[in-house]
């Protein structure tokens, strides 16, 4: 196996032989761009885990996505494709960074969904994007920014039935983009309590806000998570 790329969290293989593509995921968790890093023994597992149920769903919905299948414990096997260096945030409610810039009330629950497409560049602290800055830095046309958007309000429509059915609220989430061979918008990378806000009944976090806010049984949260999926997708097939 050929290793591709490595972020943070993950590495793209390729497996030369097969010609298949591949991420892993890793054990390393870290936020606020590095300011803090470690590594949680089994993080990989969790969220491969609970990357791998959430997009057979997603799948199953119609949605267009490099994941193939789940292939071991920490690994998924994925289709060639190039990343769009966005992270496309959708919220539901009142959080985050979305309160450092907007008077609202923390939690507070929004009449609709709002989408934000922010770029990918850590060292920048990625920066929001209009659509004058989509245009301007070249990054995706008119039609494949609306095609991100209807494709993330889609996936939130699915992801938030799924997480009510385990008591969990989708308070917001991060996904990301890229285009397949044909030139076509695909959902890529992972959805995971690293990339999403998940508040059970009474408010506890069960995703990395617990981490980046220094709260003690990140795993055992992720864990819960996963569990929950489990037992929720073993029931609704
Ligand atoms: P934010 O409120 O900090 O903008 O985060 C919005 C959502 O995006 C939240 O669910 C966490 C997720 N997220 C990432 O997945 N990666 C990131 O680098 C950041 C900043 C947020
Ligand atoms: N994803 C970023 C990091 O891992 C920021 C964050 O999630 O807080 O450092």
């Amino acid at each position: 196996m050929k290793l591709v790329a490595e972020g943070k969290t993950k590495k793209v293989l390729f497996d030369e032989g097969a010609r298949k593509y591949f991420l892993e995921f890793k054990d390393d968790i870290t936020a606020f761009n590095m300011v803090k890093h470690e590594k949680m023994k089994g993080k990989g597992e969790l969220n491969c885990g609970i990357t791998a149920i959430l997009f057979e769903v997603l799948k199953k919905n119609g949605i267009p996505m490099a994941y193939v299948k789940k292939i071991d414990e920490k690994t998924i096997e994925v289709r060639d494709v190039k990343m769009i260096p966005v992270e496309v945030v959708v919220r539901n409610r009142a959080y985050g960074s979305f309160l450092k810039r907007f008077n609202f009330k923390e939690g507070e629950e929004f009449k609709k969904p709002l989408v934000e497409f922010f770029f990918k560049d850590d060292e920048k602290n990625d920066p929001q994007l209009t659509r004058e800055l989509f245009e301007f830095l070249d990054i995706a046309n008119e039609i494949e920014i609306k095609k991100m958007k209807a494709y993330a309000l889609k996936i939130n429509e699915i992801l938030k039935e799924i997480f009510k059915k385990i008591d969990i609220v989708l308070v917001d989430f991060k996904i990301e983009f890229g285009k397949n061979n044909d030139n076509n918008i695909i959902l890529a990378d992972e959805i995971d309590p690293d990339s999403c806000r998940l508040w059970g009944k009474n408010g506890e976090m069960y995703d990395k806000e617990r981490y980046r806010k220094g709260l003690d049984g990140v795993m055992e949260h992720y864990n819960e998570i996963l569990n929950r999926l489990k037992k929720s997708a073993r029931l609704t097939i």
